[in-house]
Formats: C-alpha cells, sequence, structure tokens
C-alpha cells in the first residue's frame, strides 16, 4: 500500500529565501507541470543503456527500444480504458500538440460547427478556430455548467461535427459532468473530444470518449511524451499532421503511400525515452489506485481550499466550498496585485504556485466578473506592451506529493500576507511580464533565480 504523500524527485529541496534563510520548497504548482516519480526516474535510467533507433533498426537495442515503444503505446490506451476497441494511441508531446493534431485530422471546413466550452484552456480553443466555427457552451459567474447547458447548445442549428470539453478545469479544478456530457453528446449522434490534462493525475479517464489528449508532463513523467487516443479510421485517410520520416511505405518523387495509423500520425523518430517515462507513470499510479489517489486529493484539496477561503480578504474562484473538485484553489487577496502575492510566496516563504490568467483567459474573465468594455482596456495597454493591470488571480494546484505541511505553510503564508505584513524587501514590477521582482539593498535579488552545484547535491536523492 503507497503511504501519501509520496516523494517526487527532488521533493524537499531548500531553496533561499529574502530573509537569508532556505526552506524545503513547496511545489503548488502541479496543474501546470509535477515533478517526476521516482520510480520514473528509475526506469529511464534503466532505459538509456538500451536506448535505440525506434522502428528503424535491426540491431537488439533497436528492437528491445521498439518493443519499449510499443509497450508504452498498450500501456496508454489501458489507461484511458481502450481494451477490446479499434482505437489507436498517437504518442506526441503534450495535450497542446495532441488537440491540434486532433483538429486537423478530422477534416473540417470552416462552417462546421464545434461546440466547446468557456472554460477551457487555450490549448482546446484555439486549434479549432482554425479549422471550424466555434459555438461555445457559457458558465456561471461560479465557472460551473450543467449538462443541460451543454446539450441547449448541442441541440441548436445548425447540428454540431463535435464537442471538445475540458473533464477538468485547469483555474477552478471544477469537475464537469463528463460522463452525462458524453452521453447526452452520443444521444444525439456527436461525437467527444475529451480534454484530459488536468484531469489525467487525478481520476479515471472517461471511458466513452471518443477522443482524448492528455500529457505526460502533468502526471509525474516529465519527458515529453502526450498521448491523442482516437478510432483508428479517424487517421486512416488523408495526409497526416506531420509528414516525414515514418509516415510512409513508399516515397516515389511523383507520390507517397502512407503507412497505417498511428505509425502514419508520428512524423520523425519517436520520443522513446518520454513514452517510457509515461508507461513507469502509468503503471505507478495503477500501483497506488485510484481510490488511494483520490482519497489523498480530497484531503488536501479540502485543507487548501477551506483554509485559502477562510482567510479575510481572500476570494476563491470557483465553485462553492461542498463541490468536489481537484486539489486546486485559485485565489485573490483584496487590494494585492496576483503578481505580488506569487512573488512574496516564492521570495518570503518557497513557495511555488502560477499567477496570472493561466493560459485560459476567457474563463478567468468571467471568474473575476469582469465587464467587456474593462477587458477591452486591458487588452489595449497589453498590445502597447503593458501588464502591470493584466488581470489575473494566484493559483495553489496540488498532488500526490502535497503534504499537509506544505498546505500549512501556504495558509499562514497567505495569511500574513493579506493581514498587511510589510515585505521584508522592495518588489518592483516590470511593466513587460507584470511579474513582480524582490530587490534587496536597492539591487535585484537573484537568490531564488541561480541553481548552484551545491544546491543540487544537497537535494535528497531519489531512494
Ligand atoms: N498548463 C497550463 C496551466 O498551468 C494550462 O494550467
Amino acid at each position: 500500500m503507497t503511504t501519501f504523500p509520496v516523494r517526487l524527485v527532488g521533493d524537499g529541496m531548500l531553496v533561499p529565501c529574502v530573509d537569508g534563510n532556505e526552506r524545503p520548497y513547496v511545489a503548488l504548482d502541479t496543474a501546470a507541470s509535477t515533478g517526476a516519480l521516482e520510480p520514473v526516474l528509475r526506469r529511464v535510467n534503466e532505459f538509456l543503456p538500451v536506448y535505440s533507433a525506434v522502428h528503424r533498426g535491426s540491431g537488439y537495442k533497436s528492437q528491445l527500444s521498439t518493443d519499449a515503444y510499443e509497450d508504452a503505446r498498450q500501456a496508454a490506451l489501458g489507461f484511458a480504458g481502450r481494451e477490446g476497441r479499434d482505437d489507436v494511441a498517437v504518442i506526441c508531446r503534450n495535450t497542446t500538440e495532441a488537440l491540434n493534431h486532433l483538429a486537423y485530422s478530422l477534416r473540417l471546413c470552416p462552417d462546421d460547427i464545434v461546440v466547446t466550452s468557456v472554460a477551457e484552456h487555450h490549448s482546446n480553443l484555439l486549434p479549432w478556430s482554425r479549422v471550424a466555427t466555434r459555438r461555445y457552451v457559457e458558465c456561471q459567474p461560479d465557472g460551473t455548467f450543467t449538462t443541460a447547458d451543454v446539450v441547449a447548445q448541442l441541440d441548436r442549428s445548425p447540428k454540431p461535427r463535435l464537442l471538445t470539453i475540458t473533464a477538468a478545469s485547469n483555474i477552478t479544478g471544477w469537475l464537469p459532468p463528463i460522463d452525462e456530457i458524453i452521453d447526452a453528446s452520443h444521444s444525439r449522434g456527436i461525437p467527444v473530444a475529451v480534454d484530459a490534462a488536468q484531469l489525467a493525475p487525478h481520476r479515471p479517464l472517461p471511458q466513452m470518449a471518443d477522443f482524448i489528449a492528455w500529457s505526460g508532463h502533468k502526471m509525474y513523467a516529465p519527458f515529453g511524451a502526450g498521448v491523442l487516443i482516437g478510432p483508428r479510421d479517424t487517421f486512416a485517410d488523408g495526409e497526416p499532421f506531420l509528414v516525414g520520416g515514418g509516415t510512409v511505405n513508399l516515397v516515389e518523387l511523383g507520390g507517397v503511400a502512407w503507412n497505417e495509423p498511428p505509425d502514419r500520425e508520428e512524423a520523425g523518430s519517436p520520443n522513446v525515452v518520454g513514452a517510457v517515462a509515461l508507461h513507469a507513470a502509468i503503471a505507478t499510479l495503477a500501483e497506488m489506485g485510484w481510490p488511494a489517489i483520490i482519497a489523498h486529493d480530497r484531503r488536501i484539496g479540502r485543507m487548501l481550499r477551506d483554509g485559502l477561503a477562510s482567510i479575510p480578504g481572500v476570494r476563491l474562484l470557483g465553485p462553492d466550498l461542498h463541490t468536489d473538485t481537484l486539489p486546486v484553489a485559485t485565489f485573490t487577496v483584496d487590494g494585492l496585485s496576483h503578481g505580488l502575492v506569487a512573488a512574496r510566496l516564492s521570495a518570503e516563504d518557497g513557495i511555488g504556485v502560477r499567477h496570472g490568467c493561466f493560459c485560459a483567459h476567457p474563463y478567468m474573465m468571467r471568474l473575476l466578473g469582469l465587464e467587456e468594455d474593462e477587458v477591452t482596456d486591458f487588452r489595449n495597454e497589453m498590445r502597447q506592451g503593458d501588464r502591470t493591470r493584466m488581470p489575473g488571480a494566484v493559483r495553489a494546484s496540488a498532488g500526490i506529493n502535497t503534504s499537509e505541511t506544505d498546505v500549512g505553510r501556504l495558509i499562514s503564508a497567505v495569511s500574513r500576507i493579506a493581514g498587511g505584513a510589510k515585505a521584508p524587501v522592495t518588489y518592483i514590477q516590470d511593466a513587460r511580464s507584470g511579474d513582480f521582482n524582490p530587490y534587496l539593498n536597492s539591487m535585484p535579488w537573484s537568490g531564488n533565480t541561480r541553481l548552484t552545484e551545491d544546491r543540487v547535491s544537497r537535494a535528497p536523492v531519489p531512494s
């Protein structure tokens, strides 16, 4: 049985703070990227001596590498619950690439309607704007919508070609009723693509989705592999998304015979190390088991969200505290810029969070309750290279490695900052990035941006 929190590579590293002390780093930005699982690193180290060309060489190492790569593909299909279906797993870089790949492969026309929601991150908005007309499911001020809201958009004319939707918000951690939404869409004959970037490390993937995309770097396998899964026939005809080596059976100067899926969809040398890492992460999560992971998430998520919500001056964005969400808390602090709060958490407390709009601008504008003319003003300022007033919030996101002590440190640091504690150093905002940087004795304090050999050598070593 796994004991939570689970230690990841690099956990416990001491980082410098502006008061001259070092503190163990608190990693609360897992919704952006997680650290690596120790078994993932071990498996990569074990694999590297046999690393060789996949699908290309006849040598022993090439055969082992090809087997490892294809095993990873099978593991990805298993992770998504695809056994017994004629689906293919395309191994790509990440969710963004997977959704671009899918948008290209569906051969949509500009007049085709793709229904999506305002809660998506940009990777599930922008790829569709290039190939089709988007129709949106709106959200309530708390960032949620119902299956009925989705159905209302599916039932409008013209009939949509696709519904593409997130299974978990990267800002609020909200979990739309995804299985119910998929059922409703299927009963209308509309296929569904699910963006599972946030869901993948936290909950089982929805098995009934027609297409599903997720990333290794958000599920403890940061070696550059992600996955797109869909029915084989989606990828059987027409030109592949990227063309080149591996995608072809025969090339003549005047023509080409494409390979079969999934190989035709993976141009160039595949990322076998990334695939091996992803496979190890899938196996490790399976060993822990979803019930244990979900129980840990709920315990930590409750502590995180309740703790932040109870601080005077702190406003949590998203659904109320009774709603089951991922362990994610996005918040604002009255009277303080999100950039300043995030900078202070890092420089004074060694806590890593993310701030801003989290690559989901339309959703963020709604959660913050901004009016259209306010958004226009910010857009104009940003076009002139000025991000000083860029709206946003601070996000703390947890994972299997987050402990109660981590959350306690965040709550006490935010309480101190929100309570008006004077900063021990001066923070100066960079207008171009909107970020705040600490200054000590009128000089930029760079202690938090330098990685010394000494710091690396003192970091806890994987067992
Ligand atoms: N990776 C982006 C995030 O941090 C979308 O949420």
